[in-house]
């Protein structure tokens, strides 16, 4: 396997977390005294990934380079990359896909913090080598989250947000995927809010 790139998505709109976000990027929120967004950084870094691009929003973004810079105090190289508009994770991907080549990566949402870091998922796909490996958790309210049913441990169906889950199992924003997702994104069409969902691409992938 190629070495993997890493992609942090820190555009978007942050709509939800307004007030606070009205003026600055929900990703420099603080956790623990540090910018939610270092913590995807960090298990890049720990996790040996050495190119990192980082998607911005037009009215964000300067912030978030000023805060994260070249990566150099991180030990990886960061690659700022320009959404003009928060049109989904797929859209987003589909971004990077000039950046990203045909290598392997690992997607981390950049509003998001996962206990533990990234290591032993890093080790899992590369040993396994499926086209998309995501994580789930269960959640108390799975309707406000991406929701997976599983036989055997195999994805068989994503839902964005369903009205109705069939299923307790929340995707986390932490995804790996083969370079094959371009094509999936490219398939897709945008969903009822207008956005290329990831759930989307990965069902695509499944189905495929
Ligand atoms: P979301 O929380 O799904 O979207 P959002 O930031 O637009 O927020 P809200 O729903 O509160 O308005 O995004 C998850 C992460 O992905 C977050 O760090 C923003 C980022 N993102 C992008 O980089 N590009 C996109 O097109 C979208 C939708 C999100």
């Amino acid at each position: 396997m190629q070495p993997l790139k890493g992609l942090i998505l820190s555009g978007g709109k942050g709509t939800r977390l307004r007030p606070i976000t009205h003026t600055s990027a929900k990703q420099l929120v603080p956790v623990a005294n540090k910018p939610v967004l270092f913590y995807g950084i960090e298990a890049m870094a720990q996790a040996g990934i050495e190119d990192v691009g980082i998607i911005i929003a037009p009215e964000t973004g300067e912030e978030i380079r000023a805060t994260a810079g070249d990566g150099s105090r991180f030990g990886i190289r960061i690659t700022y990359i320009l959404q003009d508009e928060p049109a989904g994770l797929a859209h987003a991907v589909l971004t990077a896909e000039p950046f990203l080549g045909d290598s392997p990566f690992v997607m981390y949402l950049g509003d998001n913090l996962l206990q533990g870091g990234i290591e032993d998922l890093v080790a899992a796909f590369t040993d396994h080598q499926p086209d998309a490996l995501i994580l789930l958790t269960q959640v108390p309210d799975p309707e406000n989250y991406g929701v997976a049913e599983l036989d055997d441990g195999t994805v068989v169906r994503l839902v964005e947000k369903p009205p109705e889950p069939r299923t307790d199992l929340a995707l986390v924003g932490v995804y790996m995927f083969t370079a094959r997702v371009h094509a999936a994104a490219k398939a897709i069409e945008p969903s009822a809010r207008g956005e290329l969902e990831i759930t989307d691409a990965i069902q695509h992938l499944v189905d495929e």
